[in-house]
């Protein structure tokens, strides 16, 4: 099966034909102002749209729409449908994969002004909001109420709520409070023929129907425009604590691994590596230092969420002190403040914007069993022998590696090769292609990789009953183009 998959994606083409769209006509845009306000239909100066945040992904649309609630966003979709004119969503547009990128001309559908509804019911710790809460704003309305969003990502200061839904987004607490599907319970989508759909509900147990909420989690605008969410949140831990300890080898990483899930227990929320590379660049590109004098060949961050500050120290000293004792670390460090534990959390949330920093991008985010997740890294340096300075940084606790190559300038060759190499060895080795990021545009050529054809099947049926004249996000992870 995979040899078969595999010479799929040797043979497959980066062609993304403009599919038969409408082109957008001034009585469009007459249209659209008058459902949502001549202010709120942009046609320039709208390159923070149509570009990703690398700026390596461009479409080239002629208008940004920014409806302001489920029913506005309704009524253009309902036109563009009878219109077939083609629309892209967007949330905070901070994805990694250009899922929220147009291609060619695809209307953008920002999400960024649906943010008037915010309600949480104390009791049960149900929150209602609207999609375009940005996720770090969410977050500290819920401080005051003594609650806290279960997912937090780097992204967290621009992401939107309805974004992270659509990407799936998993990030640096998945490993305690579990992904978006252990807390999503309902959500409002507008179909691609622009009905309203409202699905799930307020309850954290209903197992009356399908659970309809959950298709909208990982579908990157394809089925729907995600307007309204309601998930379970959880209460704000009384204690947090950050360590790091700096390792000479990703076996030893492993090792730490299973000590910190034995010693930590039920206080361990996240453990993230850097390896040394990573953090060559995160301090030749940022104005950051390393916690650790010297250099070290990997790096690991340890979170622990408590009730009780002194417990939760005494647990996490005698980790790092075990950790030290048994020579799996070479050095650790416990943040003695939070501008300490700030610190550490820049040097990899800031891992990204260095590697960004270093030249031309080549992106990967992938899940690995454990045993291979460091050999990809390796393997990737010595294919390239020096083409490309290779850096790792990732979610360790959830197998979750962000293999990232750059390159002085674009490079041609390198891109053909490079994709299908590390893609092929993660499917070969167990993995997925994707662990949080998506498939989007960036990965949209290997997106059967790993998936039998009866699931790939349904998928595209679904695809119709939501959006039958394909005029969501097209081209990309269900693409009915090709
Ligand atoms: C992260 O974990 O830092 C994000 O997923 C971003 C990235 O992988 O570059
Ligand atoms: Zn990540």
């Amino acid at each position: 099966y995979i040899k078969m998959r595999l010479s799929i994606i040797r043979t497959a083409t980066n062609s993304f034909a403009r599919g038969n769209y409408a082109r957008i006509s001034s009585s469009d845009l007459s249209f659209f102002e008058k459902a949502i306000g001549k202010d709120y239909v942009k046609t320039k100066e709208i390159e923070n749209y149509t570009s990703d945040w690398t700026r390596q992904m461009k479409g080239s649309s002629e208008c940004v729409l920014l409806p302001s609630s489920t029913e506005e966003t309704s009524s253009i979709i309902k036109y563009c449908a009878e219109k077939r004119i083609a629309v892209v969503v967007q949330g905070g547009n901070t994805g990694l994969v250009g899922g929220a990128t147009p291609i060619h001309d695809e209307l953008i559908l920002s999400t960024g002004r649906i943010k008037n509804n915010f309600h949480l019911e104390p009791s049960s710790g149900v929150l209602t909001l609207d999609a375009g809460f940005i996720l770090a704003d969410a977050d500290n309305r819920l401080a005051e109420h003594g609650f806290m969003m279960p997912l937090d990502l780097g992204a967290k200061g621009s992401c939107q709520i309805g974004g992270c839904i659509a990407a799936g987004a998993g990030g640096i607490r998945l490993l305690r409070y579990g992904s978006l599907h252990s807390h999503l319970l309902g959500c409002t989508m507008v179909d691609g023929k622009g009905t309203i759909l409202n699905l799930g509900g307020r309850l954290r147990k209903d197992n009356t129907s399908l659970h309809t909420a959950h298709l909208a989690i990982g579908s990157e605008g394809q089925l729907g425009v995600v307007t309204s969410v309601t998930m379970g949140v959880v209460p704000r831990p009384l204690s947090i604590l950050s360590a790091m300890l700096a390792v000479s080898s990703y076996s030893d990483c492993i090792r730490i691994l299973s000590l910190a899930r034995s010693k930590l227990g039920e206080i361990l929320s996240s453990f993230e590596l850097i390896d040394g590379e990573t953090m060559k660049c995160v301090e030749s590109h940022l104005p950051l230092k390393n916690v650790f004098q010297g250099s070290h060949d990997f790096y690991l961050l340890i979170e622990t969420h408590g009730s009780n500050g002194d417990h939760d120290a005494e647990k996490l000293n005698q980790f790092v002190e075990e950790a030290l004792g048994m020579e799996l670390a070479v050095d650790g460090v416990a943040a003695n403040s939070e501008n300490e534990r700030a610190h550490m959390w820049r040097l990899r949330e800031e891992s990204p914007i260095a590697a960004a920093k270093d030249g031309y991008i080549y992106k990967f985010d992938v899940s690995l069993p454990l045993e291979h997740f460091y050999r990809l890294t390796e393997e990737t340096r010595d294919k390239l022998k020096g083409r490309g300075r290779v850096y790792c940084y990732g979610h360790l606790g959830d197998g979750n590696s962000h293999l990232n190559v750059t390159t002085d300038g674009e490079d041609e060759e390198l891109k053909k090769e490079l994709s299908p190499f590390v893609y092929n060895w993660v499917v070969s080795h167990g993995g997925s292609i994707s662990a949080e990021h998506g498939i989007g545009q960036l990965k949209r050529d290997y997106r059967s990789l790993g998936k039998s054809a009866s699931e790939s099947s349904l998928i595209r049926s679904l695809k119709g009953v939501f959006d039958p004249h394909s005029i969501l996000c097209p081209y990309k992870m269900i693409s009915t183009q090709d």
